[in-house]
């Protein structure tokens, strides 16, 4: 970044820390109106924010220094912004309705559309009863196997959409190499009504690989070895069409997606399709609409100021970079997206967390925040304690819906009621005064009140975005989650880094395979002391 507008925002946030976030809402009763974006009936109200309309403005200088109008461009228009892998960057075609986008002179559209419609035919097979299991009964059982993107997105949209299931189906996961997970969930399924679905974009990760051979071997034990019924059992999704083949799966059981597709934004492509036999193809299509009501308004929203992507992206850019905050908790309150948080952490932190620019630089900032969170109902009962008095102030967003027709109002209202307050309190905390005063007036001696009272201060002034969906429905999830993609963008842009690479995976994968080799040959490669001697307390002890 120019250094002239990164000086302009160092100098300017010195101004800004000097002043409390209550001091901000005091001196402007519009304040919440002013910081608040609205897009297709999704509210995003970021006022409890440390920033002032000044700081929105030299964000904003700033991102348009880095070309961010040029880059969003670029990655709907399929240039090859994945510059390591040499790849084009199109997840937000696949919930497109354009009917022409070229890549190499390739019109990508026409692949995406044909494996929409195999994807839609294959759904309506199942739930018709026109594709049944090898002895003439219904497929009730789905059980994908996957993980990273091919687990995540899928796990939760399956669970934040549950109400919106296909009668008479239901839907397991099986990502850890852990056989404990292979176990239970065989434990629990019938091979004649059960239908693998093997989610691998690579179809060569070791955790996918082997869980896949393990169903397949318990399918063929529970089948009489009767290999021609994998043809009803097992599907793929993936972009390998040779592995697959090599596993055994026909090529009219595999459903295609591209090296263009990242794995952790392949929810919208043939990674879909266990998400689509869960609920249905119409309600995966309106998830994919939802998804492209928010491209287009990132890609053409170009007052920028409006655009919600970018303003969420800018704020998470200026907590790290200037205040040091470097951390960021997700609070989903509505039960059915307590998976959002770990969603977004291998969204955010595989593609921001980088130390080298995309030029080959080092990187001489701080880069993607640790996200992590879970249920924010859950949250006030465990770690929020350190939200309002440790240490360090994490910001947080907070996801709620405005309504759910699957809950109830009294229900609800208490939701809501505590993610209010817990923003409120983040912000305006409690002196010391405050605290005292209470405590005199429960009726405590003067002398225990005023120590007890230091334990009850919050110092306050920590910030939150409070994002509101009309509803979680499969349009408001795809707005959602795809917002989220675009501040992942917004964010790469600004740190100069490639968002859509992950070399930082590969070396464990390496070094996995070496200690493998070594558990299982017994005889141990060179290693340092500590990872030789617990290689060989494994082996001694392994049955
Ligand atoms: O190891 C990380 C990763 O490559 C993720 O990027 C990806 O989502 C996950 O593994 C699973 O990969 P695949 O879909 O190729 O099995």
């Amino acid at each position: 970044m120019q250094q002239e507008l990164f000086d302009q925002l160092r100098t300017h946030q010195l101004q800004i820390a000097k002043i409390s976030l209550q001091e901000m809402f005091n001196a402007d009763s519009k304040r919440a109106e002013k910081l608040s974006l609205e897009t297709n009936g999704l509210i995003f109200d970021f006022s409890k924010n440390k920033l002032t309309e000044e700081t929105l403005d030299l964000l904003l200088n700033a991102a348009k220094s880095q070309g961010i109008q040029a880059k969003i461009q670029a990655m709907f228009n399929a240039e090859k912004i994945n510059n390591t892998e040499d790849r084009a960057v199109l997840h937000t075609a696949l919930r497109s309705e354009k009917t022409s986008l070229l890549l190499d002179g390739h019109n990508v559209m026409d692949d995406i559309h044909a494996v929409k419609i195999q994807m839609a035919e294959f759904c309506r097979k199942i739930h018709t009863g026109e594709h049944l299991g090898y002895t003439g009964k219904k497929i009730t059982t789905i059980v994908n196997i996957g993980i990273g993107g091919s687990d995540l997105g899928p796990v939760l949209i399956c669970q934040a959409l549950k109400p919106y299931r296909q009668a008479g189906i239901n839907i397991h996961f099986i990502s850890s190499v852990d056989g404990y997970m292979f176990n239970d969930i065989i434990a629990d399924i019938d091979p004649e009504t059960t239908l693998f679905v093997v989610a691998s974009k690579t179809f060569t990760t070791q955790e996918t690989m082997t869980n896949a051979h393990s169903s397949r071997n318990w399918f063929l034990a529970q089948t009489n070895n009767n290999t021609a019924a994998i043809a009803k059992h097992f599907i793929a999704l993936s972009t390998n069409a040779k592995a697959v083949a090599e596993f055994g799966i026909a090529a009219e059981n595999m459903f295609e997606f591209w090296d263009f597709v990242g794995g952790r934004y392949s929810s919208w492509s043939a990674i879909g399709l266990s998400i689509a036999l869960y609920i249905g193809w119409d309600n995966f299509a309106e998830f994919l609409a939802g998804a492209n009501a928010m491209d287009k308004h990132f890609n053409e929203t170009t007052d920028l100021r409006q655009n919600l992507p970018v303003v969420l992206g800018l704020i998470g850019y200026w907590y790290v970079d200037f205040f040091d905050y470097r951390s960021l908790v997700i609070s989903p309150y509505n039960t059915r997206l307590t998976r959002f948080p770990a969603y977004i952490q291998q969204l955010e932190m595989e593609s921001n967390g980088k130390s080298v620019k995309t030029n080959g630089d080092s990187v001489n900032y701080a880069t993607c925040p640790i996200v992590w969170g879970d249920s924010g109902i859950n949250g006030q009962h465990a770690y929020y304690q350190l939200l309002h008095q440790g240490t360090q102030v994490v910001p947080m967003d907070i996801i709620i819906a405005a309504s759910d027709k699957f809950s109830n109002q009294e229900h609800n209202d208490i939701l809501w009621s505590n993610a209010l307050a817990q923003a409120e309190a983040f912000m305006t905390g409690k002196t010391y005064a405050t605290a005292e005063a209470e405590l005199l007036a429960q009726g405590m001696d003067a002398v225990k009140a005023s120590e007890i009272a230091k334990h009850k201060v919050f110092a306050g002034n920590r910030p939150s975005n409070m994002l509101v969906l009309p509803e979680i429905s499969p349009r408001y999830l795809g707005m959602l989650i795809a917002l989220y993609e675009h501040k992942v963008f917004v964010q790469g842009v600004m740190w100069e880094i490639n968002s859509f690479d992950q070399w930082g995976v590969e070396l464990g994968k390496q070094l996995a395979k070496k200690v493998l080799a070594d558990i299982e040959g017994g005889a141990i490669s060179n290693h340092d002391s500590s990872t030789t001697t617990l290689i060989q307390h494994y082996i001694s002890t392994r049955k």
